[in-house]
């Protein structure tokens, strides 16, 4: 499979690989994983007190475009308000890594984690209840 150089940038040297040390403070953490394929992504975002996306880190499992795209992602996040991460999409990372067709559930996957991670944060650092402060 022939993949444009965006993809093989980011699969040869993946940006923002890892995770962070347990206790760092406003954190968030998402998985997403497909049966079909048996690849698996787990991204974290940590975000500050102005609710910006400060740092993103992934993990993945997968082929080289869930890698791509996934590294894709953890830049395009970085310095965002949290909201706009609403505003990815699978077409918006298929589009930035000219991915084939075949190949876009790899970027449906990252926007699953993507939005995992920011519920995992808002449900444990925006809830009243959670104990922490917001
Ligand atoms: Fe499954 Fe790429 S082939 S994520």
């Amino acid at each position: 499979m022939e993949y444009s150089p965006v993809v093989q940038s980011h699969f040869e040297n993946p940006r923002n690989v890892g995770s962070f040390a347990p206790a760092t403070p406003r954190v968030g953490t998402g998985t997403a994983g497909t049966t079909d394929c048996g690849d698996v992504m787990k991204f974290q975002i940590r975000v500050d007190e102005h609710q910006r996306i400060a740092e993103a880190r992934f993990k993945t499992f997968g082929c080289a475009a869930a890698i791509a795209a996934s590294s894709f992602v953890t830049e395009w996040l970085t310095g965002r308000p949290l909201d706009e991460g609403e505003t990815l999409t699978p077409a918006m990372i298929t589009d930035a890594l000219s991915l084939s067709t075949e190949k876009q559930h790899c970027s449906a996957l990252a926007v699953e984690a993507v939005d995992a991670a920011r519920a995992d944060f808002e449900e444990k650092w925006l809830r009243p209840a959670a104990g922490h402060d917001a």
